[in-house]
């Protein structure tokens, strides 16, 4: 038998285009530096190696493993249901695709509130098994010393508040967070995450004056989902913002692209070519 050519033995996804670049690995410094300096900066979700070394390479900051892959990965209704040794995959995933973003790493419902000892044995599973550069977790004062423990232990936090899809049950759907009174619980909430060494707030369906307050009041970024445009920086779930989920989606997203309609037409013309015979064609086969 013949030997193989290179092209015959080449695994599909062989590995993402990395293009050789200058850029340097984002750091939580960088990000803070980017806030002093008045430098808006972005953060997209991703769950796989391809999504991850197109973000990258497009100059996404920081990459969210979220645990959003419940609904847009595994096909859950909610964020609740998705498990540690589930992300865990998609981190590992994510971190080896990218070699500038920062990768952060979601930590999913029940495996961080419990106390301060769970949330730290936790995230070291996602720095050791997964190569997470730094971990996210739902909520505000409850919170504060498991990322008062986390960050001592030099495990990078961002904190995540307002609106916390893990709470929904508590807080009564999808709602705005911070009306009212709870303007003032908010920046309180921020500042206390601040203090006790979280390097970034996500703030999640927040009135946009509210979200500004915080912004103004914190040295560390502010990420905002649904929290108007004075946050230092913004979030989106990739497959809402490209279109490839064409369900119903929240006032606060931006559609930048229709990718279920390019898969629909490709996946379609794949179809009429194999049932009428064009598919596979002489260049796509072999000879003896
Ligand atoms: O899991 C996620 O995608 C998130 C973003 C909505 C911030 O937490």
């Amino acid at each position: 038998m013949a030997d193989a050519t290179p092209e015959e033995t080449a695994p599909y996804g062989a590995g993402p285009s990395a293009s050789k670049s200058a850029r340097k690995r984002i750091r939580t410094h960088h990000l803070q530096q980017m806030k002093a300096d008045g430098q808006k900066w972005t953060m997209l979700t991703a769950y796989d190696q391809y999504a991850a070394a197109t973000f990258d390479e497009a100059g996404v900051e920081v990459l969210l493993v979220g645990d959003s892959a419940s609904n847009n990965v595994f096909g859950n209704a909610t964020s609740l249901p998705v498990t540690v040794d589930q992300l865990i995959p998609l981190v590992r995933a994510v971190a080896s695709s990218a070699p500038h973003s920062l990768v952060l790493a979601d930590l999913p419902f029940g495996s961080y509130q419990g106390s301060p000892e769970q949330a730290f044995d936790t995230a070291v599973r996602f720095m050791k098994e997964a190569n997470a550069h730094a971990v996210k977790l739902e909520g505000g004062l409850p919170m504060v010393p498991q990322v008062k423990l986390l960050t001592d232990a030099g495990i990078p936090v961002c904190a995540h508040i307002g609106f916390t899809p893990q709470a929904e049950h508590n807080l009564g759907g999808y709602r705005v967070q911070g009306r009212g009174d709870g303007a003032s619980r908010m920046v309180e909430e921020a500042l206390a995450l601040q203090e006790a060494g979280a390097f970034a707030v996500v703030m999640e369906m927040v009135p946009s004056p509210v979200a500004a307050e915080v912004t103004a009041a914190l040295r560390i970024p502010t990420v905002g989902i649904g929290a108007g445009v004075e946050c230092d920086a913004q979030v989106l779930v990739w497959q809402d913002m490209m279109g490839l989920n064409t369900g119903k989606a929240p006032r606060f997203v931006k559609r930048y692209a229709d990718l279920h309609g390019v898969m629909l037409q490709a996946a379609e013309a794949y179809v009429a070519d194999v049932k009428g015979g064009t598919f596979p064609a002489a260049e796509h086969s072999f000879d003896s």
